[in-house]
């Protein structure tokens, strides 16, 4: 059985600098665990945020070393006494966020995970796409679809707003909206206009350029039915004059710059809108995996590019995930040998 691992750690909070690469144990397998061999990681801004310390007080004392990472593609090598699920050599996607349990994360060689938290992918699909979907993927997927948040139906009439299409969530919020059917509205800069016309997207807003508001109120005066912020608190003047009466607004929570969140949701309320500070819920993640995959394999969705970095430069990753200007995903080769 395999004991150590090597695995890219933090000692303390701190700059992109902070990271080590060093021998870790690998936890014991429980009976419900599969032990991935990781091909790849993905990298999600609440990585950089964790590692500077924005989440310090939901980790436990005594978090270092910690390992950070959410998501991972690979290879099982051993399974639990109770998976059936999942056998040596299954191609597969999962996501952790046992931390708070003393647990690793991804950016290491192998990672130990519930198998409700790990789905197959398909052949034809690389282990450095399928990197790619758990958080920006289920993120997306939730705040369209789960009822507590967008509460869109496939097959619906619905003037929606994307605000952020070009990074890791908006890739993947724009194609699922119209996989959905709805009429889909953008925001990004000029540099990635193209692209997120490549996503599906009907109407596109450079922000840099362009007056958000003006842009919406000539796309569907007073009619849009949900707004999906993905940049955070600030960055639409005033999303709820967007809304018409009973609209949403899904502000996917940044950990870092959210505003005044009671006093924004009961705003939302007085004007007639509703305002929801959405967090990822994880409690159905094996299952919402298997669902954005079965998309992909269906010809509903294509996954977003990658742009990879080898485990030891996880650094510059972070430097540059940080600068908050990432088109598609960034991910961590940690087996160069696993496509
Ligand atoms: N709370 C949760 O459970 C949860 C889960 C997932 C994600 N999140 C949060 O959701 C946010 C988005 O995540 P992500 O993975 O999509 O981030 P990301 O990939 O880093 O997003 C980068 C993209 O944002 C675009 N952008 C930057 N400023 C913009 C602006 N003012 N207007 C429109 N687009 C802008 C950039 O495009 P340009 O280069 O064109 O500017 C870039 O393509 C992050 O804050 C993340 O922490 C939270």
């Amino acid at each position: 059985m395999l004991k150590s691992m090597m695995a890219a750690v933090i000692n303390q909070w701190g700059s992109a600098e902070t990271f080590e690469i060093v021998q870790r144990p690998i936890p014991e397998l429980e009976a419900d665990d599969v032990l991935i061999k990781v091909a790849f990681a993905g990298v999600n801004p609440a990585d950089w945020k964790m590692r500077a310390g924005y989440l310090e007080s939901a980790l436990p004392n005594g978090a270092f070393p910690l390992v950070l990472g959410l998501d991972a593609s690979g290879i099982v090598v051993a399974t639990g006494e109770n998976v059936v699920e999942f056998s040596e050599g299954d191609r597969v996607v999962s996501g952790t966020n046992q931390f708070t349990a003393g647990k690793p994360g991804s950016y290491a060689q192998y990672l130990v995970v519930n198998k409700q938290r790990v789905a197959l992918i398909p052949s034809e699909m690389t282990l450095e796409s399928a990197a790619t979907i758990p958080i920006a993927g289920i993120t997306a997927w939730q705040a369209l679809f789960a009822a507590d948040k967008g509460a869109l139906k496939k097959g619906e009439t619905r003037k929606i707003l994307i605000n952020g299409a070009s990074g890791g969530v908006g890739s993947f919020a724009v194609q699922l909206a119209k996989w959905a059917g709805v009429d889909v509205a953008t925001t990004c800069s000029g540099a990635n206009l193209e692209y997120v016309r490549s996503l599906g997207a009907d109407f596109l807003i450079d922000y840099k350029t362009q007056n958000i508001s003006d842009e919406i109120a000539k796309w569907a005066p007073k009619s849009v039915d949900l707004i999906v912020d993905a940049i955070s608190a600030d960055s639409l003047t005033d999303p709820i004059a967007l809304l018409k009466q009973g609209g949403k607004l899904v502000s996917i929570a940044t950990l870092t710059d959210d505003g005044d969140i009671e006093a924004s949701i009961a705003e939302a309320k007085e004007r007639g809108a509703t305002k929801i500070l959405a967090y990822v819920d994880d409690s159905r993640f094996g299952k919402e995996l298997q669902k954005l995959i079965d998309i992909v394999d269906a010809g509903g969705m294509w996954l977003p590019p990658t742009e990879p970095f080898e485990l030891n430069d996880v650094a510059r990753a972070h430097e540059k995930l940080e600068g908050g200007h990432v088109r598609g995903k960034l991910v961590l080769r940690v087996s160069a040998e696993l496509h």
